[in-house]
Formats: C-alpha cells, sequence, structure tokens
C-alpha cells in the first residue's frame, strides 16, 4: 500500500441517519462549534430533521451554546439524545458536567465517540451535525475512519495563521478520503454599529482565495458580531434570532445543496426529504 495512503476499512452507515456532516478546523477557537451549532439549528429551521453531536470530549461547548445541561436517559442498551431548539443532541457535557476535566488517553476517545455515533437513539435524521475537536488528532481519526461521513465543512477565520492552518486540515480530509463539503470564513467582517462602514478585523477573503487554490467549495462568509458571541455564552444560537439569522440560512442552504451533490456522487444511499 502507497505511503499516507490509510487502509479502507468498511464504513458502517448510521441507521435512520441520511447525511453526516464533520465540522472541523486546523486552529482552535475560530467557531466551529459556533457554526455547528447555528448550522443545525438553521437546518431545522429549514425543515429538517437534525441532530448535533458534540465529538469534543475534552472541550465540550455544545450544551453552553444550546442553553442545555441535563443528564440523558437511557432506554434499555440506547442512550436517548437531549433536544433543544429543534436539535437532536448529545454531549461529553451531559456526562461530565462542571469543570472537571476528563484525562483520557486515545481508546477511551475512540470508544466515547463510537458511542455517540451508535449507542445514542438519533432516530430519523436528514442531517447529523457533528463538531469537531480542533486539530487533525484521535477523534477525527476515529470518526473518519468508521463514519461514513457525507462532507466536511473545514471553518477558517481569514488570518493567515488559521489559514495556514485550514490547509492542513483540507489535506487531512483529502487524505482519509473524506470529501469536503465546503469551506467558511468565520469573523469574516465587522459592520461597524455606530457608522456601519466595515472592517476587516481579521483580514477578509482569504477563506475564499484558499478554497479556490484548493479546488473545494466556498459556502460562506459569517460576520464578526457580538450578537454571535452574546447567542453562544446565553444559549440562544444567533440563528434564531428575527433579522440577524440570515447568514446561517444561506450557509445552510448552501450546505444542502452541496450534500445533495455529494450524495448523488457517493451513491443511492442518501436521499434528503423536504
Ligand atoms: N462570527 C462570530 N462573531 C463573534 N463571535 C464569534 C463568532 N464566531 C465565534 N465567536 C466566538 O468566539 C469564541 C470561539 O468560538 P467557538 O467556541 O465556536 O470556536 P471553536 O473553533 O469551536 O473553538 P475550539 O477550537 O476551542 O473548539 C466563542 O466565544 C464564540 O462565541
Ligand atoms: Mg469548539
Amino acid at each position: 500500500m502507497a505511503p499516507n495512503q490509510p487502509a479502507a476499512v468498511p464504513k458502517v452507515p448510521i441507521a435512520g441517519v441520511k447525511n453526516l456532516i464533520a465540522v472541523g478546523s486546523g486552529k482552535g477557537g475560530v467557531g466551529k462549534t459556533t457554526v455547528a451549532v447555528n448550522l443545525a439549528v438553521a437546518l431545522a429551521s429549514l425543515g429538517y430533521k437534525v441532530g448535533l453531536m458534540d465529538a469534543d470530549v475534552y472541550g465540550p461547548n455544545v450544551p453552553l451554546m444550546m442553553g442545555i445541561n441535563q443528564t440523558p436517559m437511557a432506554h434499555g442498551e440506547r442512550i436517548q439524545p437531549l433536544g433543544k431548539h429543534g436539535v437532536k443532541l448529545m454531549s461529553m457535557g451531559f456526562l461530565n458536567p462542571g469543570d472537571k476535566p476528563l484525562v483520557w488517553r486515545g481508546p477511551m476517545l475512540h470508544s466515547v465517540i463510537q458511542q455517540f455515533l451508535r449507542g445514542v437513539d438519533w432516530g430519523e435524521l436528514d442531517f447529523l451535525v457533528i463538531d469537531l475537536p480542533p486539530g487533525t488528532g484521535d477523534v477525527q481519526l476515529s470518526l473518519i475512519q468508521t463514519a461514513p461521513i457525507t462532507g466536511a465543512i473545514v471553518v477558517t477565520t481569514p488570518s493567515d495563521v488559521s489559514l495556514e492552518d485550514a490547509r492542513k486540515a483540507v489535506h487531512m480530509f483529502h487524505q482519509v478520503k473524506v470529501p469536503i463539503l465546503g469551506m467558511v470564513e468565520n469573523m469574516s467582517y465587522l459592520s461597524c454599529p455606530h457608522c456601519h462602514e466595515r472592517i476587516d478585523v481579521f483580514s477578509h477573503g482569504g477563506g475564499r482565495r484558499t478554497a479556490e487554490a484548493m479546488q473545494v467549495h466556498f459556502l460562506a462568509e459569517l460576520p464578526l458580531d457580538p450578537q454571535v458571541r452574546i447567542g453562544g455564552d446565553t444559549g440562544n444560537p444567533i440563528a434564531l434570532q428575527k433579522g440577524e439569522a440570515e447568514p446561517f440560512l444561506q450557509l445552510a442552504r448552501s450546505a444542502v445543496a452541496r450534500a445533495e451533490e455529494l450524495s448523488k456522487e457517493q451513491g443511492p444511499k442518501i436521499e434528503i426529504s423536504d
């Protein structure tokens, strides 16, 4: 086998789940969870059946950003996902609440990711959005090698340091043969609330240029907006807020269109219901 070509492991579909969308980035703190949460909520508000799996086992932020922290129940062997804002949810934050860190090695991570994928009663879903931890490590590999991911979204800011790491993430997905749904440029620009002048805090346009150079789709530019942060910190995702949701609804529509394209390329397994 050629170097860097991982063995073709059969990827068993998750019963009832039509599309898996993984949200990743090379760099931490660029807005993966923000994008994953708002994408999930926006897809749900467009009428799709949606789940959100928090695969950031060490730093689970989905409970805070979705405004829910309860303990999931189990029916028999199956964990029942929690539900909020029309989205089914599973996160390590529900099982290990508070500030106590998990100190685990790779095999434990692998087993929890498998539990979240296959031991949770996701039911019928059009989309299961997966929020990845930063980087290209154990969790990413565990998921990628076992789950039939429809496509990955790579989140970046327009700054060169973020783009450098985003390129690594794109290469990683290519290397393990996970299709790229597209790139998202988050914190793309700031509209000054006083004079409405546009300020490119982290530069602008690098996401689109990088996507073109790497021949992957470009999905959306999302503004740097204090309301996005407030929505995250208060558990009221901005995609739910009238007048503010449009960039995220646009992202959701682009993601659906790309998922349909990729599903056609991947074969007859997936059908998206209206
Ligand atoms: N477009 C935005 N406008 C304003 N604040 C934002 C935006 N995107 C993200 N943030 C804020 O930036 C911080 C980091 O975002 P987030 O947690 O989504 O990043 P992440 O990539 O998931 O981080 P990690 O790598 O730690 O998982 C959060 O406080 C979030 O509210
Ligand atoms: Mg995160």
